[in-house]
């Protein structure tokens, strides 16, 4: 029996929300101080379940990893304190299938275990409930920087005779570039012999973020951000301090937010720029947003123009955000057309809008929503954690009440959601699943 959500549909957000620092972000630099020798302290680490995932493999590869709990001036315990990090022993290698399953982000210790230790034996991610999570291209770029790879028992295996060797190297793929693979081999290649360059790589402000760490613990990174990378290879990283970016998944499911339930709301810790191609399209159904430094003021004109959107490699339209502008354009007033590029799969959510009155029909990798007046409160399940935002923005407009189940999914990549959503008017419950 899993917990669920209930939450009653009407009301219109109005007020402030702080944004968390990004999963994203957090998962490959956490994983990226197995690298260096200190303690290294990351500020900004949001408190979810797969950053707490992230920490118990930490632990298991021989990591003292530490959430100070600062308290406020009247003693209260500030609970996303700084998080330290400090590799203690290098014996152990091993991400086993029971961690990498709940989370598929594991693989991003897969080039620092090899960088730092010289072997890695990491569980194959396997598919999940967006579509086939490959790898392949992870294991390519490594295997250019000399790691020798073998399969066995559904584990990826990688061993490094002596020092890795910087090569060039084409890293992209059918689907564009990867985010886990490109931070993966510019973490090997950080301490790599010579210069690596990586031609076709993933610009998304996660990357960059993460090169912005490497640097700081001593790594020569040039390009982050850019479709190409050069890393010259150093002999060793030390700790340092960090604070993550802002969430800008987060940040995106709170603008549509705000649009759907046709209130305003004011984004504390937002950085809009990294999410110029969603505030562009937004504009287009009728959603203002602006800014203020790392503030943001969103507002929305009472009615919804549909739109056409693809999801594209950064700076394009996130695919993480589909889901909840597919939920928004169920109310727009007209046909929109959402293609999903990244990941051709994931539409579960789909199924569950229409359960909630919502008119959509995919074709493939396409959607075709047909607008409707309004959403009526349904029981809906939650199937991925992008998926499950999604009907929570739809509950949040629908009539009546909405129970989404296995809500477990939402806490992964979300930070404390009903409480921030109800500080500023909704009203989501959780508890005990219930057949209404
Ligand atoms: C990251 O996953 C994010 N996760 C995903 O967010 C996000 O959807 C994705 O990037 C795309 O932006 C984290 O950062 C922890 P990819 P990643 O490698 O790096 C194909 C969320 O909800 N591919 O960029 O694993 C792949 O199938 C999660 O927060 C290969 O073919 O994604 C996909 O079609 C979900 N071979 C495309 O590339 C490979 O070796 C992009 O995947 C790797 C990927």
């Amino acid at each position: 029996m899993s917990d669920s959500f209930f939450i009653r549909g009407g009301s219109r957000l109005k007020g402030t929300i702080e944004v968390s620092g990004s999963k994203n972000s957090s998962l490959p630099i956490m994983a990226s101080c197995l690298m260096a020798s200190g303690r290294t302290v990351l500020k900004g680490v949001p408190r979810l379940s797969d950053t707490d995932s992230m920490v118990q493999l930490l632990a298991q590869l021989g990591c003292d990893v530490k959430r100070l709990e600062p308290k406020t001036a009247a003693g209260n315990i500030i609970l996303n304190g700084p998080l330290e990090v400090e590799v203690m022993s290098e014996q152990q290698c091993w991400a086993p299938y029971d961690i990498v399953t709940t989370m598929r982000a594991s693989i991003c210790v897969l080039g620092p275990l090899l960088a730092k230790r010289g072997r890695a034996r990491v569980a194959m991610p396997g598919g999940c409930s967006i579509g086939d999570r490959p790898i392949d291209l992870h294991l390519r770029g490594l295997a250019k920087l000399g790691v020798q790879f073998h399969i066995e028992s559904g584990d990826v295996i990688g061993e490094v005779r002596g020092r890795m060797k910087g090569a060039r190297m084409y890293l992209g793929g059918a689907q564009g570039p990867t985010v886990l693979g490109t931070i993966n081999v510019m973490c090997a290649a950080a301490l790599a012999e010579g210069e690596t360059v990586l031609v076709g790589a993933a610009c998304e402000p996660e990357v960059v973020d993460c090169a912005e760490l490497l640097i700081k613990m001593g790594a020569r990174i040039r390009g982050h951000g850019t479709p190409e990378i050069r890393i010259d290879g150093v002999d060793k990283l030390a700790a340092c301090e960090h604070k993550i970016i802002p969430d800008r998944i987060e940040a995106g499911t709170f603008i549509i937010a705000a649009a759907i339930t046709n209130g305003e709301l004011e984004l504390r810790n937002c950085e809009l720029d990294h999410l110029i191609s969603v505030v562009d399209l937004l504009e287009s159904v009728g959603v203002h947003c602006e800014r203020d430094g790392l503030t943001a003021r969103v507002s929305t004109t009472r009615r919804l123009n549909p739109v056409e959107m693809t999801t594209q490699p950064y700076p394009g339209f996130p695919t993480d955000l589909q889901a909840q502008l597919l939920a928004l354009l169920c109310l727009a007033d007209g046909n929109s057309v959402v293609t999903e590029r990244i990941f051709p799969d994931r539409f579960l959510h789909v199924g569950e809008l229409n359960r909630m009155g919502a008119r959509v029909r995919k074709e493939g990798a396409t959607a075709i929503i047909q607008g409707v007046k309004d959403l009526q409160g349904a029981t809906v399940m939650a199937s991925d954690l992008r998926a499950s935002a999604g009907l929570v923005l739809a509950a949040l407009v629908a009539k009546g009440q909405t129970q989404i189940r296995r809500i477990y999914h939402i806490d992964r990549g979300y930070e404390k959601i009903e409480a921030k959503l109800n500080a500023v008017g909704a009203t989501i419950e959780r508890g005990p699943e219930k057949n209404m």
